[in-house]
């Protein structure tokens, strides 16, 4: 293999740039013999003179010129993968490849990336809002770092961690025959109709696991694929539906929507960050998670443990 020795490239560039063999012993604090041995092995391994001597001044031969611009590029090129392994090594900069699902993603996070970019403002942030069945495909192929969902089913190791409890409430417009009423039996949904998120969302799981928990059927009047057009079926009287407590704040405020007091409700998932356990984070994804597990909300701290997937009811509901 042909090789070329840095070290004598850069005593030539030293020598080069001072067209002395005595400046360029100062500057590398060597003996002019010993700088003049590096430059004539250098000669010797690219089998051309590098530089003449003509009266007491030292030039550069054609081949020295020519080796002389490529020199810098070398160096140049060197000091960028030197700057590129360094910015990998530090969190403040590069890439964190982030998803998480539908509703967290749409509530949640964008405040908490607010708070991190302030903290990180060159780091690249590329966030995916998917099903969470996406989600767990991508996690599995390694094409995010990490993952914020409610559901962590995968065959492979990974490491979870709670970031969040996910409460779900029964929603309906202020009209409805149920706004009104404290304690409803949970046997009265069945006269109701819901609109639903589609198939693999945790929320609609829930919703289908809490039925079919009670023994009674869920009427569905209309699937639809995200909580924002959900939120405007219930306000356009399409029926009620199941939906995370965080995807309601402003409907809640100015009237549009109501929580409906059903008992067994809230249904309470819980949020997990989930990174494959195998994976090598990088400075940035490292820096991401520990931010994210220091935000974890005070208000709605980590409900209790509970299986994969599904979901809790409160103490005292009964069904
Ligand atoms: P979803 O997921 O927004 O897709 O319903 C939420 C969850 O799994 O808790």
């Amino acid at each position: 293999m042909r090789t070329l020795n840095l070290h004598q490239l850069a005593t030539f560039q030293i020598v080069a740039k001072h067209s002395s063999y005595v400046r360029a012993a100062a500057e590398l604090h060597f003996s002019q013999p010993a700088v003049s041995a590096q430059i004539r092995l250098l000669e010797e391994s690219l089998g051309v003179k590098l530089f003449e001597t003509i009266g007491r001044k030292t030039h550069l031969t054609r081949a020295g010129e020519e080796l002389y611009l490529y020199s810098q590029k070398i160096f140049f090129l060197i000091d960028e993968t030197l700057d590129s392994m360094d910015a990998l090594r530090s969190p403040h900069y590069g890439r964190l490849g982030i998803g998480a699902d539908t509703t967290f993603g749409t509530y949640v996070i964008p405040g908490l990336l607010g708070k991190f970019h302030k903290l990180y403002p060159n780091v690249q942030i590329e966030l995916e809002v998917v099903n969470p069945e996406y989600l767990i495909d991508a996690l599995v192929h390694n094409r995010l770092d990490l993952v914020i969902m409610g559901n962590y089913a995968v065959e492979v190791p990974v490491f979870v961690a709670p970031v969040l409890a996910n409460e779900l409430v029964l929603t309906a417009p202020p009209t409805h025959r149920l706004a009104e009423r404290r304690a409803v039996p949970f046997l009265e949904l069945s006269r109701e109709y819901f609109l639903v998120r589609e198939p693999g969302s945790g929320t609609r799981e829930s919703l289908e696991l809490a039925f079919h928990e009670a023994g009674i059927p869920l009427q569905v009047s209309m699937q639809m694929g995200n909580n924002s057009a959900i939120k405007q079926g219930v306000a356009a009287g399409l029926g009620i539906a199941l939906l995370s407590r965080v995807a309601l704040d402003i409907e809640l405020e100015i009237q549009r929507l109501v929580i409906l007091d059903v008992e067994g409700f809230p249904l309470v998932r819980q949020w997990r960050l989930v990174h494959l356990q195998q994976k090598h984070l990088s400075a940035t994804a490292r820096a991401f998670k520990a931010f994210l597990l220091q935000q974890v909300d005070q208000r709605l701290s980590a409900a209790p443990h509970t299986s994969q997937g599904t979901h809790t009811r409160r103490k005292d509901a009964s069904l």
